[in-house]
């Protein structure tokens, strides 16, 4: 078997990218060096070249979009249209019919570019709302391999999504895959009624028929490299990396709440200052205690709603420091640029309170990572919206309706003032989840399911080395770890010095640039 990956953009990687990039990305190139395979997809760039590289046995074949293209399937039909609906926001849904021709026209490109390369034996895995037609297209040009679709982010009620133009025709495109893989339970039954209500499909439990085909619909929720993560923030506390230094200067014995996110009216930034706002209205006496640090690297800038958003978010942090702030204390930063990843976990690591306030989110890894990050010994207190994936699994957090700004703000002022015992309670069981259903699960899974070959039998997967250990004794130790037990087969001193946060292994390297926040 060959994997053959497809998603909207393709980083080739330099030398240096294995310790920058983040988990999907990661996931997703060692599951294709393990199989040998191709990765296909847009440059990023504008132009009109297409080329492939080689990574040792990872072919990248890439290809730019015009700058109508770009507009028109990436900026138009994707951002503008599919992005809002499918978060649930009707009001910001601009639909063009011109937009959804160049959608449909650069799936089509793509999959005539596409069906040249497929081997009889290949198993293709197509990512995200830009390539929905996809697998259409590819059998239209003949492909009969096995072709599945993991849909990153929400899928909303047929009623929502009912209201997009032409969203029958490109919902019964879902037809041509094999399996589609959802965030959480609550997607996977939208999508169905979806293709019920919008397409007259026929529901047999878990599998959707529509015409000759027959679909697997399944909830995979996505995860992070948690233990790659948890080095990276001990790393960061030992080595000092430079902003964590000045963010310590600055703070000095002040308490840190942190929200991270991509520029994206979908994360619930204003409304998450606001709610800080309020937290300080009502809690006099945390001001000039507590300061709101927010990261947001900039994206899809030329859409207007993310300009409009970039100057509201301004315009709302330089009125609460302006109202709340003193001489000598500034309540929020507005940090509009991306970190490496070794200092975004430092900074989580820092922070008592990670506000993850999405107004809807089909999972948010930054909510895995924040806790990966935590000092076991001491950890944070995670505030998570009911409305990101995330929460499905993530119960111990502080779940908050990031409508309700009351809400959040006494969810701050809850986590807080959390005494220790109970911040360690949570945060174990918050770890022992993440860490079960890690990234290396969920590639597992999703790709046992398109298989139909359990990996773990070996017939897909390459044969381990003898004594390697497998990935369940791996994960059983590591949630040990996390917990401080004693982990069987270590001494331990070793297993408490893990668990205290010391180095178990060599870090894996600062992160000298900084990679997209998803
Ligand atoms: O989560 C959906 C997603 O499209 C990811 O695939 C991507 O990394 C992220 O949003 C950022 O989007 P963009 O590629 O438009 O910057």
């Amino acid at each position: 078997m060959r994997l053959v990956v497809v998603s909207n953009r393709v980083t080739i990687p330099d030398r240096h990218e294995k310790a920058t990039a983040g988990g999907l990305a990661v996931a997703l190139r060692e599951a294709l060096e393990k199989y040998g395979g191709l990765w296909f997809g847009w440059s990023g760039a504008v132009g009109e070249d297409t080329r492939q590289v080689q990574r040792g046995n990872v072919t990248y074949a890439v290809t730019d979009l015009t700058e109508a293209e770009r507009q028109s399937y990436y900026l138009g039909f994707s951002n503008r249209a599919l992005w809002p609906i499918m978060h649930y926001r009707l009001g910001l849904t601009e639909f063009q019919r011109s937009d959804y021709m160049g959608y449909l026209g650069v799936n089509r490109r793509f999959a005539r570019a596409l069906a040249g390369l497929i081997q009889p034996d290949d198993v293709i895995w197509i990512h995200d709302y830009h390539l929905i037609p996809l697998a259409a297209e590819l059998r239209r040009r003949g492909v009969t391999n096995r072709i599945g679709y993991f849909h990153h982010i929400p899928w909303p009620s047929a009623d929502v999504l009912g209201a997009l133009p032409f969203s029958a025709t490109l919902v019964r495109t879902l037809a041509a895959y094999d399996l589609i893989g959802m965030q959480t339970e609550l997607d996977v039954r939208n999508l169905i009624g979806g293709l019920v209500d919008l397409c007259g499909a026929r529901q047999e439990g878990r599998r959707v028929r529509l015409g000759a085909r027959e679909t697997l619909m399944q909830a995979f929720p996505i995860g992070i490299d948690v233990e790659a993560f948890r080095r990276l923030a001990a790393a960061s506390v030992r080595r000092a990396v430079t902003p964590l230094r000045a963010t310590r200067e600055s703070l000095g014995e002040r308490k840190l709440v942190i929200g991270v996110d991509r520029l994206d009216y979908s994360k619930g930034i204003v409304q998450r200052l606001e709610a800080f706002g309020q937290f300080l209205r009502s809690h006099p006496e945390q001001r000039g205690n507590v300061s709101l640090l927010q990261i947001a690297p900039p994206s899809r800038s030329d859409v207007p709603e993310y300009a409009e958003l970039d100057r509201m978010s301004d315009e709302v942090a330089g009125r609460l420091n302006a109202q709340l702030g003193e001489f000598d204390w500034t309540p929020i930063r507005v940090v509009k640029k991306a970190y490496s990843r070794t200092a975004l976990a430092g900074f989580y690591r820092r922070a008592q309170v990670g506000l993850v306030t999405p107004m809807r989110d089909g999972m948010n890894l930054v909510a895995k990572e924040y806790v990966a990050a935590q000092d076991p010994a001491d950890p944070g207190v995670l505030v998570l919206s009911r409305f990101a994936g995330a929460a499905q699994q993530m119960g111990e957090a502080l779940i908050v309706n990031p409508y309700d700004t009351h809400e959040v703000a006494e969810a701050i002022r809850t986590a807080l003032a959390m005494p220790k015992s109970e911040r360690i309670r949570r945060f174990e069981q918050l770890y022992h989840v993440i860490e079960t259903t890690d990234i290396d699960w969920w590639r597992r899974r999703y790709l046992e399911a398109l298989t139909g070959v359990p990996l773990s039998t070996g017939a897909v997967e390459p044969p381990r080395k003898t004594g390697t250990r497998t990935k369940g004794d791996s994960a059983t130790r590591r949630a040990s770890r996390a917990k401080g037990a004693a982990v069987p087969g270590r001494t331990d001193t070793k297993s408490r010095a893990v668990a205290a946060g010391h180095k178990a292994s060599p870090h894996p390297g600062d992160a000298g640039h900084s990679t997209p926040v998803r």
